[in-house]
């Protein structure tokens, strides 16, 4: 029996809609989660920067933590860095990127909007993915810096007053400020509007029910998060399966020394769950505790600052 170890990264809060799906779905797991609060947000952050930024906290803290699954559940990182990631890192590396496929399979009217940061809609990576799956689709690509924000500052403050978004309506989250971020897709004739909207960036679907109120009922929401939870339970699965066969093969081989067979650690006394959340760069004492009572909310037992190796600056 082995506990494996999960990392999450983002630049914020917005891992953790994927952080809550894919942790409902893998309980066994140890999760840690790591969020680049000094250079957040990325949306507005250059390919060559993300680049060396994301490998760089990816690989220090992977020193710490050890994880045997690293999901870069930010869909702006992700879109930029993945194959490189892939390359720099032997381990699984999930990575959240919009579900324009599941959108375009659902979509009546084969119109859609790509709603994520202003980086997400420029990317290359999204031209592969309407072009591979969407090509029978419109596809109008909204980027917006705004709601990041809004959602960010909403699941703070709801976690603050250890409230949720769910159910709170717009107490979290200006009315007026969420119909201006999705006016480009209201303001749309009733011919020319999507009947389907991609939350292509993992804040949104934190906002899934103000969003929802706002662009009404008959238009469908699609995020990525139940897919990679059902990814990592995959992924967990084979890794067990590995480790059996290892055992298996070790207990026939009486000159082979006893050693770790894989970097799935022995369950021993860790307890599995939500584990330490990380942050980087420098917080004022109230962003700390805004920071405490968010993750508790999800379950993790701390949040603490990331040690650095060098300075680093965004
Ligand atoms: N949550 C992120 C995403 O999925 C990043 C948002 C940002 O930092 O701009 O794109």
């Amino acid at each position: 029996m082995t506990v494996p170890k999960i990392l999450f990264f983002d630049s914020g809060m917005g891992g953790l809609s994927v952080f809550r799906k894919t942790h409902r779905l893998n309980p066994q797991a140890a999760y840690f989660y790591l969020f680049d609060h000094e250079c957040f947000p990325y949306g507005n952050k250059s390919e060559v920067f993300l680049r060396q930024r994301v490998t760089a906290l990816l690989q220090e803290l992977s020193e710490v933590v050890h994880p045997d699954i690293i999901v870069i559940a930010c869909n702006t990182a992700s879109t930029t860095v993945l194959v490189h990631e892939r390359e720099v890192f032997t381990l699984p590396i999930v990575g959240v990127v919009p579900a324009i496929k599941p959108a375009a399979a659902v979509s009546r009217n084969k119109r859609i909007a790509l709603l994520a940061t202003p980086g997400t809609v420029k990317r290359a990576y999204i031209d592969f993915l309407i072009n591979e799956f969407a090509y029978d689709c419109k596809v109008q690509r909204v980027g917006t810096e705004d709601l990041v924000r809004l959602a960010e500052s909403a699941l703070l403050n709801a976690c603050k007053a250890h409230d949720t978004l769910i159910g709170s309506g717009f107490k979290y989250c200006s009315r007026e400020a969420l119909e201006r971020v999705l006016e480009p897709i209201t303001s749309l004739r009733v011919e020319k509007k999507p009947d389907t909207v991609v939350l292509g960036c993992t804040h949104f679907p934190l906002l899934r029910e103000q969003i929802c109120a706002i662009l009404g009922p008959e238009v469908t929401l699609v995020d990525s998060g139940e897919a990679i939870g059902r990814r990592v339970q995959t992924i967990l699965q084979r890794l067990a399966a590995d480790v059996a066969h290892k055992d298996e093969r070790e207990e026939h081989d009486e000159h082979e020394p006893q050693r770790a067979l894989s970097s799935v650690q022995p369950a021993q006394s860790e307890p599995t769950g939500a584990q330490i959340a990380f942050y980087t760069g420098k917080v004022t004492p109230e962003d700390q505790e805004r920071f405490s009572s968010t993750f508790a909310h999800f379950g993790f037992d701390r949040v603490q600052p990331m040690v650095r190796k060098g300075s680093s600056c965004c």
